[in-house]
């Protein structure tokens, strides 16, 4: 992806920072929200020093801090940093990049990154940067659209939509790199983390309509566990000894 591509991202992530929690925190939109931050949660220490990258509007943070434990987060939009701050007053919020993380090393406990990674120009540099700043034995999750059958259409809709000027939160042509299992086995092995966990989440689509979300939402956990084929968010988590 070339600096224009996230200078794109970067710019229309601004544009839509007042509408994006109308997508992902109300409705459909919420519970998908919601189920993939659940799968991060479980992997993550409770009551940590979390850092998020790709924060957004600091849905997770404020997610993570409900129980205790503290926020901060970085993101390359200054929109969604803002809207971030407002959330969650009590943490700290950034711009910068996932790429080049403005904290010192073994600064904290708990890393997560939420429906970002895909965007991510240099995932090498990135998952190089959650080592360095994680503390030892601090445990890294991530979730990001995965390389499916079923979600190898959606740059090319993407595109489309960008064509006819649809106004979607997430649908434009950025040059998403979709990863599959063996792949991010292999960048979280190259970064040096251990107890490297990979699976496959979500059935329920946010632009489903009603009754079908409704319908995946019930079968979901049956989906994860038994045909995680048709699950298109890949999970990753893992550990710094
Ligand atoms: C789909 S949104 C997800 C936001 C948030 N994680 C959530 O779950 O609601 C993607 C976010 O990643 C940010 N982003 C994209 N590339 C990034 C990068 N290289 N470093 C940091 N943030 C990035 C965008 O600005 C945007 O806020």
């Amino acid at each position: 992806m070339s600096p224009t591509k996230t200078e794109k991202i970067r710019k229309h992530y601004d544009s839509v920072a007042d509408t994006y929690d109308t997508h992902y925190d109300h409705h459909r939109g919420k519970k998908y929200h919601t189920h993939l931050s659940n799968h991060l949660m479980k992997a993550l220490p409770k009551g940590g020093k979390l850092l998020d990258i790709g924060c957004g509007t600091g849905l997770f943070v404020e997610k993570y801090i409900h129980n205790g434990g503290s926020g901060t987060g970085i993101d390359i939009s200054g929109k969604m940093v803002a809207r971030a701050q407002r959330r969650c007053e009590s943490c700290d919020f950034v711009v910068g990049t996932g790429e080049k993380l403005p904290f010192a090393d073994n600064s904290f406990t708990a890393i997560s990154s939420v429906l970002v990674f895909s965007y991510v120009k240099d995932p090498k540099s990135m998952l190089s940067e959650v080592f360095r700043v994680l503390e030892p034995g601090g445990q890294v999750a991530l979730c990001t659209l995965g390389k499916k059958l079923i979600t190898r259409g959606i740059p090319s809709l993407y595109k489309i939509g960008e064509k006819i000027k649809i106004k979607h939160v997430v649908m434009k042509d950025f040059g998403e790199h979709y990863y599959d299992e063996n792949e991010m086995q292999d960048l979280f092995e190259g970064a040096g983390f251990s107890d490297i966990n990979v699976k496959w989440c979500s059935f329920a689509h946010i632009d489903m309509i009603d009754p079908i979300f409704d319908f995946a939402t019930k079968v979901e956990p049956f989906v994860e566990k038994r045909v995680p084929q048709l699950a298109y968010n890949i999970f990753v988590s893992a550990k710094k000894d």
